[in-house]
């Protein structure tokens, strides 16, 4: 924790949305009771075009026996229509999208006009297909325009997009599919990022192919590379000749506020990557209203999220918020380092892009090629940053903000959560002097809890688990088929508090530092998995007996993978095996899951009942040898030493 703070250019602040003493007002009133705080969201609620407006805000219960989370119950309204429409009354020819693709030569610039159509078109055409509302439809495209069209065109018809992010194997795409039953998958015939090709066609094939699959009837492909693509009798279409020929007119589906809108499945400390639903009225309040507070946003923006539509990120601030607020979007299909790693630099120049909203992992891996690369661009368009996805640590902050900034932007370092659907912390940029490493402020609505281990809330400067005391808008409602697991997970742990499975300091000026996760979840590039996940994957292969997974430090993507493995007796300790280990985990869950460390052991730190005490491992994966803390609950304490000489001689 550095206190050194850093305050806002006087430029900034001068054209600020809010001042100090507004937030600091405003959020007061926000949180003064719960009827202040419907107060302020009934207010937030008029950003949105309604078809019929809420009468009720919220109905929230946090008590397990009569649990309820529920927004703007009686309002209705269509996603797409606000996202759309609606500016296409206003402004039909401003971009909506600017879309920069793999290669330097490639952009495409989609008015709001446009955008509109395309949507119609293959919500039409989707219809046309027997997709009907609530019916499940699994994305999994490149970065390209059509992914947004896609999922915009879900909402016309009230169809829940479930995007599986396009790094992930065939495999996990699989188990996505069946546990959302989707009725249709979109995809493309190949993905293209620094001039690498992804068989996400092939890749869907392959997932088809698996048990329980049978719910999918068709697979729309959208035409991206060209390259050949085996095409299926009846099941596959080509995305071009469907939707040629569709009106572009689409009636939109009247959606109750608490109606589904999405699913998007990420990874929990036990057990399979769950999928968490977002509702259509709360969710888009909630998007809309943090995005104007946080980013600042003027009507002439152009606005720049680089995180891909296969998270949450790309979801709320690449697509939903920005539409809804008829700002530009920009979509990036490529990679920071191709051709050159001036490529983000150029993209800024290029589109004139004003607010840049990216994740320290890229922020890292720039700041490790010198400045040279980022110096080729003039940058001079830029007016806000904001980082998200892991704590930012202070070297990378300084870069940011000196060197890609130069010193006159504020960087807003953004808390949130694929659960929490929106921001729940930042330093609202002209309200408060940013400290490098920390989310500063909750934003309106929001409490913050710092809680101690037996569940008690601290006052003051206190370090603990970060806990919501409250509900917001944009808050996921359930787990897909899996209610008892959302209740046992978030709400269980601490009765009353939404539990955000993240550890907190709270510092004298009343300022929120994330400590990272205090569950069995890694944080890799700002992307989460699962421990469980991924040892289950290496015990899926036959060498293998037991596996133990951690995080270890990882100087570009924060964190590593650390895998303690023990094989069955037949088999030898090798380098290849080590390699094919690695190779398998990440052909059953996907590239992200690249096995930074292997540590070959015959036996694994358990306490007497048999608990793996990852604390241990934790310490031994950073080459911290001494000093492991209380040991006395482990069963055999002279397994230390074992692991302790393989960790030396292999690190
Ligand atoms: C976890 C959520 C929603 C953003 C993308 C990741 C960590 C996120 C920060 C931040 C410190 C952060 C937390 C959180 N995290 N933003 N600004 N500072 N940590 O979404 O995959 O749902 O992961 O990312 O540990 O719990 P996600």
């Amino acid at each position: 924790m550095t206190q050194k703070s850093f305050p806002i250019a006087p430029e900034f602040l001068a054209a600020a949305n809010v001042t100090a003493e507004q937030y600091a007002e405003q959020y007061k009133q926000s949180i003064a009771s719960p009827e202040a705080t419907d107060a302020f969201w009934a207010k937030r609620a008029e950003l949105i075009d309604w078809i019929k407006k809420p009468t009720k805000i919220s109905d929230v219960s946090y008590d397990l026996d009569d649990f309820r989370i529920k927004w703007f119950e009686d309002g209705e309204l269509n996603i797409s229509v606000n996202c759309l429409d609606r500016h296409v009354k206003n402004n039909p020819y401003k971009p909506a999208i600017i879309w920069e693709g793999d290669h330097p030569s490639l952009h495409k610039i989609i008015s709001f006009k446009e955008l509109h159509e395309a949507v119609c078109r293959l919500g039409n055409a989707m219809r046309k297909l027997g997709v009907k509302k609530g019916d499940r439809v699994t994305l999994y495209m490149p970065m390209i325009p059509e992914a947004m069209v896609a999922m915009l065109s879900c909402t016309r018809i009230g169809a829940v997009h479930s995007v599986v992010f396009g790094g992930f194997s065939a495999e996990s795409l699989g188990n996505r599919i069946i546990d959302s039953q989707s009725k249709l998958v979109i995809t493309a015939d190949e993905g293209i990022r620094g001039n690498k090709r992804t068989p996400l066609k092939a890749n869907v094939d392959r997932a088809l192919d698996m048990d329980g699959t049978g719910s999918v009837s068709n697979v729309i492909v959208v035409h991206r590379t060209g390259n050949s693509v085996p095409m299926s009798g009846r099941r596959d279409i080509w995305y071009h000749s469907l939707v040629d020929g569709e009106s572009q007119h689409c009636e939109p589906e009247v959606m109750n506020a608490e109606d589904p809108l999405f699913l998007l499945y990420t990874s929990g400390s036990t057990g399979k990557p769950k999928g968490v639903l977002h509702t259509t009225g709360g969710y888009i309040t909630y998007a809309l209203s943090t995005f104007r507070d946080v980013f600042d946003i003027k009507e002439d923006d152009v606005y720049w999220c680089t995180a891909d539509v296969g998270w949450v990120t790309g979801h709320t601030y690449a697509t939903y918020a920005p539409l809804a607020n008829g700002t530009t979007t920009v979509m990036f299909e490529g990679v920071p380092e191709y051709p050159t790693w001036a490529r983000i630099g150029h993209i800024i120049d290029k589109h004139q892009i004003t607010v840049l909203y990216t994740a320290p992992t890229a922020i890292r891996a720039m700041m490790k090629e010198g400045d040279t690369f980022v110096r080729e661009s003039a940058r001079s368009s830029l007016r806000l940053l904001g980082t998200v996805g892991e704590p930012i640590n202070p070297e990378a902050w300084d870069w940011y903000y000196h060197i890609v900034g130069g010193g006159k932007c504020p960087v807003v370092d953004t808390w949130w959560q694929t659960e929490t659907g929106g921001i729940m912390l930042a330093p609202i940029p002209g309200t408060v002097a940013m400290k490098p490493g920390a989310a500063m402020n909750p934003l309106y609505g929001i409490i913050p809890e710092v809680i101690d281990t037996d569940g008690v809330a601290l006052d003051g400067a206190a370090e603990g688990n970060l806990a919501i005391n409250s509900s917001w808008p944009g808050q996921m409602r359930t787990i897909y088929k899996d209610h008892a697991r959302f209740l046992a997970t978030y709400f269980t742990e601490y009765p009353g508090y939404y539990f955000t499975g993240d550890g907190v300091q709270r510092d004298e000026d009343g300022h929120y530092w994330i400590t990272g996760r205090v569950d069995d979840v890694l944080n890799v590039s700002g992307h989460r998995l699962g421990t469980a996940e991924i040892e289950s994957a290496i015990v899926a292969h036959p060498a293998t007996a037991e596996a133990a997974v951690v995080g270890m430090p990882h100087d570009i993507r924060g964190m590593g993978i650390c895998a303690f493995v023990i094989l069955k007796s037949s088999e030898k300790a090798t380098e290849s095996l080590k390699a094919e280990l690695n190779r398998h985990v990440r052909s059953e869950i996907g590239p992200i899951a690249n096995l930074d460390a292997i540590y070959m052991v015959n036996v694994l730190p358990k306490t007497r009942s048999g608990k793996i005490m990852r604390r241990i491992l934790r310490s031994l994966a950073a080459g911290q040898y001494v000093g492991l803390g209380d040991l006395s609950t482990l069963a055999d304490s002279s397994v230390i030493n074992e692991l302790v000489e393989v960790v030396k001689i292999e690190r």
